[in-house]
């Protein structure tokens, strides 16, 4: 592929030799570099790949006060047949962040400074790809308000920056997630489907309650009656009801219209698995969960990849569901396929995974 360069300043000496990269801990190490640009007067300038570094930012920094922020979440692993990065859908990443972008009111960002900067950043700190199993670089672009002023409006300077920290497992072992009926994540016509910084800000304390009952995340549902399920979060959700699969459509805009989502459904339908994507209701999944039509439920998303889930709070009760073994289990199925593709040990028949040479 050619890719334009960027101009790169070398960090001095390698960090790498500070992290265990057989068993990294996600996101708690950068690597050596990071991609740069600025958006002034009306476009994106100065792209730059530089040193992994602290910002220096103004207190009125206008993304600390308003929220103009977005990213992106997207992996590099280690390719087995070339022993190369490959990345996964990095295309559709850069659609989503422009998404983002617009409903936001920030700049979109041309192919070179999303795509191509990708590769070419990555290309810089290959070696920090972990080539364990399981294991990832995962890649963090972010966009926000650098505005220097206290007003509201929209900022009319950004920076973007891309960096990377070599990960493992998200959820290493089955998680039990429980309905949300009070918080609210999203609601039509606001900023759900978009990446911006604040859809995670305000679910946190929503969160932690639950993690203080014993969960690790929430099943949000949807903002009018609490009926109509949404999504998990870190995750988009799937059931498995009576063989069939079933997960929130992304038709009412309140749901992250995940990558991962839509490899799983696209990956189902061409195992002639049928997926359906529609309004999924609370009494549903728990008319599931009491009748045991309802066999397996799992979360998708880029950091999480396919994660288990391994019971369900409602209320004030608690449904375990049973540990499936591969045969059984659609999840499971999905996240040795979806891994194999990314890291070149299995066919990728829609052509997803591009290696950075
Ligand atoms: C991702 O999956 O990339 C996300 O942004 C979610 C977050 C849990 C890291």
């Amino acid at each position: 592929m050619q890719i334009r360069t960027f101009p790169v300043e070398k960090a001095a000496q390698t960090k790498i030799h500070q992290v265990n990269l057989d068993q990294p801990t996600f996101g708690k190490f950068f690597t050596d570099h990071m991609f740069v640009a600025d958006y002034r007067n009306g476009q994106w300038q100065n792209p730059r790949i530089v040193p992994f570094q602290r910002l220096s930012l103004h207190p009125a920094t206008s993304a600390l006060h308003y929220g103009q922020s977005i990213f992106e979440g997207l992996k590099a692993f280690h390719h087995r047949p070339t022993g190369r990065p490959a990345l996964f859908r990095v295309e559709d990443n850069w659609r989503r962040m422009n998404r983002s972008a617009q409903r936001m009111c920030m700049p979109e960002l041309p192919r070179e400074l999303f795509v191509d900067a990708i590769y070419e950043w990555l290309s810089v700190d290959a070696d920090w790809v972990p080539k364990g199993e399981g294991t990832s670089l995962y890649i963090r672009p972010f966009m926000f308000a650098a505005d220097e002023y206290v007003g509201i409006r929209p900022s009319e300077t950004y920076q973007y920056i891309i960096f990377g920290s070599p990960a493992g497992p998200y959820y290493p072992a089955p998680i039990p997630i429980r309905f949300e009926f009070k918080y609210s994540r999203a609601c039509e016509g606001g900023t759900g489907a978009a990446k911006a910084a604040g859809n995670y800000g305000g679910s946190l304390y929503p969160a932690q309650l639950a993690m203080e009952e014993g969960y690790r995340q929430l099943i949000w549902t949807d903002a009018c009656r609490h009926q109509i399920i949404e999504e998990s979060g870190t995750m988009n959700i799937f059931f498995v009801i009576d063989g069939r699969v079933i997960t929130p459509s992304i038709r009412r805009g309140t749901i992250l219209e995940g990558i991962t989502r839509d490899s799983v459904i696209q990956l189902l339908r061409h195992r002639n698995i049928t997926v359906e994507e529609r309004d999924i209701t609370v009494d549903e999944v728990v008319d599931g969960l009491e009748s045991g039509r309802l066999t397996e439920v799992f979360g998708t998303g880029t950091a999480a990849s396919v994660a288990f889930i391994s019971g369900i709070g409602y209320r004030d009760k608690h449904y375990d569901l049973p540990e499936l073994s591969e045969e059984e289990s659609i999840a499971r199925q999905m996240k040795k396929l979806l891994e194999g593709i990314k890291y070149g040990t299995e066919a990728d028949p829609f052509g997803w995974v591009t290696i950075v040479e």
